[in-house]
């Protein structure tokens, strides 16, 4: 999208909006096609649904790329996942004059163990390359699991109180949210989830607490701009109450 004016305006944008990119290979299997050119093509829906919340000015966008869970799938398809993960890093150092432009600061949520080297690599160098970029963060969650998450944080805690850096009267929600890889940013406020599937599959679990949800059976790479400000318009009808009345 270059053309601002052409945007469609909303009376209140959420300030974070997560993605389950779910159906990939479904679309793949209508189409007679191996699962993995589902991946390829949600890929490329991926970039488009991105900047289009960077064009809107969302502030968050939280991707949903592989799972905890996803090492179960076959070596073939996991591979083929890293593959475009790689691919899409390479092209952003390739094009990084286009994300400057759209002030995309890139971020990697998840457990960095058992990523290889070089997608390790890709993934800090892409990520300081764009830390100064102050418009849209873009976290992309590989090897994220919300419950594992969540055990990581709590050893971590566990560690300072018992070296006497914490004490246990410290712990509240906010020093919890501290030790999220999400550390100082807004929860979401939206998840999206297309693909006819209604559950979070353990994803942003503990920031999830309170997000409006939206699904829709569109499978991921067929999820257009306009699915996506569907979303947002129903977003601007809900009454968030946070427990309150
Ligand atoms: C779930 O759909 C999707 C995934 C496990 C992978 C999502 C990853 C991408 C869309 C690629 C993202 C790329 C970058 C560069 C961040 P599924 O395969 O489980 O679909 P199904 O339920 O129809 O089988």
């Amino acid at each position: 999208m270059s053309e601002a004016q052409t945007l469609p305006q909303f009376s209140v944008l959420p300030r974070h909006v997560g993605f389950i990119m779910d159906g990939n290979g479904r679309w793949a299997k209508k189409r007679g096609l191996p699962r993995s050119e589902g991946h390829k093509a949600g890929a490329k829906n991926f970039r488009k649904i991105g900047e289009y919340a960077a064009d809107l000015g969302i502030e968050y966008v939280t991707f949903y790329a592989f799972s905890t869970e996803n090492w179960k799938r076959p070596d073939e398809e996991v591979n083929a996942l890293m593959e475009l993960f790689s691919e899409y890093l390479n092209e952003v150092i390739d094009r990084i004059g286009e994300n400057e432009e759209k002030g995309i600061h890139l971020k990697f949520i998840g457990d960095k163990n058992g990523l290889s080297d070089e997608l390790l690599n890709l993934m800090d160098y892409t990520e300081k390359l764009t830390e100064d970029k102050k418009k849209v963060t873009l976290n992309i969650a590989i090897n994220y699991g919300g419950r594992h998450e969540i055990a990581c944080g709590v050893k971590e805690i566990a560690r300072k109180v018992s070296k006497g850096e914490l004490s246990p009267e410290d712990i509240d929600e906010n020093l919890i949210s501290d030790f999220l890889y999400t550390k100082g940013q807004p929860d979401p406020d939206l998840i999206i989830r297309p693909s006819g599937e209604y559950r979070l599959s353990n994803f942003l679990t503990w920031q999830g607490a309170y997000s409006e949800l939206w699904f829709s059976d569109i499978l991921w790479p067929d999820f257009s701009t306009d699915d996506f400000n569907e979303a947002l318009r129903a977003f601007e009808h809900r009454h968030r109450r946070f427990g309150g009345i």
